[in-house]
């Protein structure tokens, strides 16, 4: 028994040694002290709170268990959980201390978010910090950098139940996100229950079931087809969820999306168009040509009319029950991708605007959105808006969230707005992950890496101005939950560092060390995620008249093995180690990562003549002169965009 003794006691000290503060926490703590406490994940532990915290605790109890932290009634249990609540400023009300000693677990927050994060880490600590198999003792002060912290989640282009939406909550609660921001309306269904407007549920949430990809192959309805697919949430639903949410420190948004992305309202209520023709809720069909750089054209008309008084009747009623529904501060009113051609058609639209000297649409879109910032404001909510909301002005009192970059959020705090950052660039979760060969296509890619780099509060701008920062999944090629959290994470581990964090913290191999242990977590849980993270980024260029191809991994201690001569498995290939020619000839680049002689990632293949594709989109405009081709000459061979298509 004594050797057991001294034996753990030196793998203790060795662990200590090799491991000084070092964590497996994410969002990574604002202070970390390492101590050389040890707490036995061995018996029960006696529970130190008020009833009202017990509660909060009771969220988390089985989890908890699961991690060897039985939480007792029993007074003669030898260890405790003890929860104080003591108004400190530091803390804010979401920050909290927690400590570890040998017999006693602390937490320290001033309102009962503080304890829910904090009760976030010590879970992390009873699967990530152990110390053959128990927690090693700290001392951890915390708090967040940014207020707002969320994650959207679209659940018009694919409907998720009312359990599915939780389950998505309860995941980000434990990365200490505080909102949820629910896309409930667009396109492709209403999905929140408005007692005065039946019709958008009862048509509204309903469309015809089609495969194919979003946006291009789907079919219209056929004449007569019955809408089988969809759903929404009724009115006591939604207050369980609210509930739900708010028991995990997270407060709702809800978007309700116009005067744009409004067609299966207008399939309610044709009547709120300009051409009041009637319409079907989009079952993912192509109805419009997308231009590029935001220019784009609807086939089918989806945007609320404006100029018709009965449009903001409209929008009252549904502020109105929002209103009563969602406790917190913040509408969303969408107002992103609104075409404006239909308005522009249309002899009433441009009647209105003579007579109230509106001089285009994009004054007409700020004239409407100022009259539901007054609808929302009249309700005792704030209006919050996509970029778009500042086109032809910008609403008094309104909040705008920046997705188009961070510029549009950037000229909004100046002029002294609310502004959450959530750009394309570092935030849309919808994007693919990982090498283009072995992913789903979907508009853009935005690897883990770029995400790590998301920083919410640009250079310039009064910190005062900017709320914090989100990631959107929109649902276009979502068809599931399990594939909503693929894409969600681990990105969503990376915005929840960019916005609970310090940002004197950031460190890539330190984060991605983290996340790997995240993934074991995942893992356990039977929640596939991407791992794209440890397959190799891939560039190819051209060089003299040599394809070339560069292969970066971001794992640390991590080596890509590859081939170029059609061999297999990859274990057997080179090393890499600097850019390397691809030969003429039929013949595919493989690549594998190995860390610690294991292979990590999925092994990628990628024909020759698709890296040559990806050399020429990359040299598009190396001839301007040519109109209708461009070429790249690689070897011997020269290559043109319509070549290749
Ligand atoms: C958006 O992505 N259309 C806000």
């Amino acid at each position: 028994m004594k050797g057991h003794i001294i034996t753990l006691n030196l793998v203790l000290f060795l662990f200590f040694t090799l491991n000084a503060q070092r964590h497996n926490i994410i969002p990574a703590p604002v202070s970390f002290v390492q101590t050389d406490a040890v707490f036995l994940l061995d018996g029960p532990l006696m529970l130190n709170a008020s009833p009202e915290i017990k509660e909060t605790v009771g969220l988390m109890r089985q989890k908890l268990a699961a991690n060897g932290l039985y939480i007792s009634e029993d007074q003669k249990a030898k260890k405790s959980l003890n929860i104080e609540m003591v108004k400190k400023e530091a803390l804010g009300s979401e920050g909290y201390q927690l400590k570890v000693d040998n017999k006693n677990i602390t937490i320290i927050a001033s309102e009962s978010g503080g304890v829910f994060n904090g009760l976030q880490t010590l879970l992390q600590l009873t699967s990530g910090s152990t110390v053959g198999g128990n927690i090693q003792g700290c001392e951890i002060t915390d708090y967040p950098r940014f207020k707002w912290r969320g994650l959207m989640l679209d659940v018009s282009r694919h409907f998720f139940t009312v359990d599915e939406v939780k389950q998505y909550i309860d995941k980000m609660s434990e990365y200490k996100f505080n909102t949820f921001h629910w896309h409930l309306t667009d396109d492709e269904g209403w999905r929140v229950e408005i007692k005065s407007l039946p019709k958008l549920t009862e048509v509204g949430a309903w469309r015809v079931e089609r495969a194919g990809k979003f946006g291009e192959d789907r079919a219209f309805p056929l004449p007569g087809e019955k809408p089988t697919y969809g759903g929404f949430y009724t009115q006591e639903q939604i207050k369980d969820v609210v509930a739900y949410a708010a028991a995990r420190n997270i407060t709702i948004v809800p978007e309700v999306d116009v005067p744009g992305h409004s067609m299966a309202a207008l399939a309610a209520y044709p009547e709120l168009s300009t051409k009041k023709e009637p319409k079907f809720v989009n079952p993912g069909s192509k109805f419009a040509e997308w231009y590029g750089n935001g220019k784009f054209e609807m086939l089918i008309e989806n945007t609320l009319n404006p100029a018709d008084e009965k449009v903001y009747e409209f929008m009252d009623k549904v502020m109105g029950e929002l209103a009563m529904l969602f406790p917190g501060k913040y509408i969303h009113m969408g107002g992103d991708e609104s075409y404006k051609g239909f308005w522009e058609k249309s002899k009433d639209v441009q009647a209105f605007m003579k007579k109230n000297n509106i001089k285009d649409a994009h004054e007409l879109q700020s004239y409407f959105v100022k009259r539901v910032e007054k609808i929302v404001s009249s309700k005792g909510k704030t209006l919050i808006g996509w970029d778009e909301i500042l086109e032809g002005g910008l609403a008094d009192g309104a909040a705008v969230m920046s997705w188009r970059g961070l510029k549009g959020g950037i000229e909004a705090a100046k002029m002294g707005h609310e502004v959450v950052m959530s750009p394309t660039t570092y935030a849309y979760i919808d994007y693919t992950q990982g090498d283009p060969s072995v992913e789903n296509p979907i508009y853009a890619s935005l690897s883990l890496e770029k995400t790590y780099e998301f920083e919410p509060l640009p250079e310039g701008v009064d910190p005062k101005y900017i709320l914090g920062g989100q990631g959107n999944l929109w649902s276009e090629m979502i068809p599931s939950l399990p594939f909503a959290f693929y894409m969600t994470y681990p990105r969503a581990m990376a915005i929840s560092e960019a916005v609970w964090s310090q940002k004197k913290d950031r460190d890539w191999n330190s984060f991605v060390r983290r996340v790997m242990f995240h993934f074991d977590e995942f893992d356990e849980d039977n929640i596939a995620i991407s791992k794209a993270v440890y397959e190799p980024i891939i560039t190819v260029y051209k060089e003299d008249l040599n394809l070339i191809v560069k292969l970066e991994n971001n794992i640390p201690d991590s080596e890509i093995r590859y081939t170029i001569d059609n061999t297999y498995p990859v274990s057997f290939g080179n090393t890499y180690s600097a850019p390397f020619k691809v030969p003429e000839g039929l013949l595919s680049l493989r690549t594998q990562t190995f860390l610690n002689g294991k292979s990590i990632g999925r092994s990628l293949i990628i024909p020759r003549s698709e890296l040559v594709k990806r050399v020429v989109a990359r040299n598009k405009n190396c001839f301007p002169g040519s109109k209708n081709a461009f070429y790249v000459v690689l070897n011997s061979v020269i290559y043109s965009g319509r070549m290749l298509e």
